[in-house]
């Protein structure tokens, strides 16, 4: 409670916005340059410099991974200056690296920041999620029904038909059954090669045309998608799925006991949060790096949930060469 009384989101949030601008920054030398590793080391490099300089008392919960793969920004790692409030942080440096690497639209940098011990320490598995927009009832779709229940439900709460709902899914050989039974229903779907956390958020955003979003990714990327739905108002459920005894160990070692859980969005992230994230390449959310010779521009999507509010900050800064 007391982390909770001293998480002062709105000055923090200002600061968190610098944090994922100078990983976007450090990133739009590598856009579409074929090098997926060197635009996330950028990113990080960048992330965890400007992180550091914040007043918190920060954990990294969501991370690049575990501390024996990940040199930075691991699981567990300590980030701030130490003097401010105990906060959890899960990020993405780079979410989507080969989006960059082929300058291909919807790749962000994405930080997440709330009061310790809220967000869940989601293992580096997969994660079913399931994800509508503001405005509908609880429970309007839920992770018990078919897709196809899904599409039927989510139209006739529209005031629709099935035809009227778009559902975006990540191109997946493992989403073969799920596309083909959602393209049944007549449903449109929008494809998308990379980036499930501009995927769920899509459904909040005004102007995508997305209504819905199915099917499997990260589950660090699920946490991170429900904390930017957290603020901007949708429903999502998220269940972890594990292939083998490692993952599940994985889950234990994060301290999950319930593998069979289906979380929701209050679930995942359990207090308030602050969520930024910065375009690096153009999509529906925020526009990417511009670049001129001697300024690069960047624009990042600042949200708390505390307030709702949604707020969009242009950054033009100046730089030696381009
Ligand atoms: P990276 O940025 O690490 O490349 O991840 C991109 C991403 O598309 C996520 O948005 C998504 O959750 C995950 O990869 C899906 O994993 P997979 O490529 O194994 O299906």
């Amino acid at each position: 409670m007391a982390d909770a009384e001293q998480f002062q989101d709105r000055m923090l949030s200002l600061g968190l916005a610098r944090v994922s601008e100078a990983a976007a920054l450090a990133s739009h030398r590598l856009i579409g340059r074929g090098d997926e590793k060197a635009a996330d080391q950028a990113a990080v490099n960048a992330m965890r410099d400007q992180l550091n300089l914040l007043d918190i008392a920060g954990v990294v919960v969501i991370g690049e991974g575990e501390r024996d793969e990940a040199p930075m920004l691991y699981i567990g790692e300590k980030v701030g200056t130490g003097n401010g409030p105990a906060v959890d942080i899960a990020l993405d440096p780079l979410e989507g690296t080969t989006l960059t690497a082929k300058d291909m639209p919807n790749a962000l940098t994405v930080i997440a920041m709330a009061p310790r011990g809220t967000l869940l320490h989601a293992p580096d598995v997969y994660m079913e999620k399931l994800a509508i927009g503001p405005g509908y009832p609880v429970d309007t779709v839920t992770m018990n029904m078919t897709p196809t229940e899904r599409v039927h439900a989510l139209s006739k709460a529209k005031g629709g038909t099935a035809e009227d709902i778009t559902v975006c899914i990540l191109e997946r050989d493992r989403h073969i059954d799920l596309i083909a039974e959602v393209r049944a229903t007549g449903a449109a779907i929008r494809l998308i090669t990379d980036g499930d956390v501009a995927g769920v958020m899509h459904c909040a955003t005004p102007g995508t045309g997305i209504d819905m979003y199915m099917g499997s990714g990260g589950a660090p990327e699920g946490v991170l998608a429900a904390s930017a739905l957290k603020c901007m108002g949708g429903q999502m459920y998220g269940k972890l799925l594990f292939r083998n005894d490692d993952e599940i160990g994985r889950a234990r070692k994060a301290g999950i006991e319930d593998l069979d859980r289906i979380y929701t969005k209050d679930e995942l992230v359990t207090g308030d949060v602050i969520f930024a994230a910065t375009g690096v390449t153009d999509g529906d959310l925020v526009a990417g790096i511009k670049r001129e010779l001697g300024w690069v521009t960047t624009e990042t999507i600042l949200m708390r949930s505390r307030t709702g509010s949604v707020r969009r900050m242009t950054y033009r800064n100046p730089v030696k060469a381009i």
